[in-house]
């Protein structure tokens, strides 16, 4: 089974991009793979500083591990100014290759402004980097605000296929690199 790892990269309590990131889970779970979140707002985790561990730290392994026993990521992320945000960063800073190579990787980004797709970009440049496989399907939700209803669901009916489309292909092309 297709096991996929959804990191959510807001702090905020009521984040948009966390329920972006719950949607498009929920659609790679209906097709059939394992699907965990982790929301960096749930964990303690340290600036990175180059070290190797974190003893202080104890949810910087969990993160490692759980993201290197996984096959696929999903990144979620804010934009803040024009690109990912720092936690999000951080995050990926504090892991390396032994954790993210080979991982299919899809990405969203939600904005408060217009959506566009600097973070997705970036985002993009950053796992290519650390040798991930990122998918072309992609989504930038812009003015967060407006895009979902009380229950968290999508008012759009093109984004919603956006994300069907984004984790059929996420979950296909994991299955063919596994
Ligand atoms: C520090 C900061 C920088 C931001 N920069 C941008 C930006 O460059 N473009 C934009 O459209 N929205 C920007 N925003 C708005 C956020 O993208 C928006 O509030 C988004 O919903 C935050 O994601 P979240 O709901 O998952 O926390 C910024 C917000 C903050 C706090």
């Amino acid at each position: 089974m297709v096991k996929i790892v959804g990191l959510g990269g807001s702090l905020r309590s009521q984040s948009y991009s966390a329920s972006a990131l719950k949607l498009a889970a929920m659609r790679v779970e209906a097709l059939g793979a394992e699907v965990e979140i982790l929301n960096l707002r749930d964990l303690k985790l340290p600036f990175c500083d180059g070290s190797d561990e974190y003893p202080d730290y104890p949810d910087v392994e969990r993160m490692k591990n759980i993201v290197k026993e996984a096959d696929g990521l999903i990144l979620a992320s804010p934009e803040y100014h024009g690109s990912v945000s720092g936690s999000l960063k951080n995050a990926l800073d504090l892991m390396s290759f032994e954790h993210l190579s080979g991982k299919v990787t899809g990405l969203i980004s939600v904005l408060g402004g217009q959506s566009n797709s600097n973070t997705l970009n970036d985002l993009r440049v950053i796992m290519r980097w650390v040798h991930a496989w990122v998918i072309p399907e992609q989504i930038a939700i812009g003015q967060a605000w407006k895009a979902f209803d009380s229950e968290g669901k999508l008012l759009d009916p093109k984004m919603s296929e956006r994300f069907d489309k984004f984790a059929q292909s996420l979950v296909d092309n994991t299955a063919k690199l596994i």
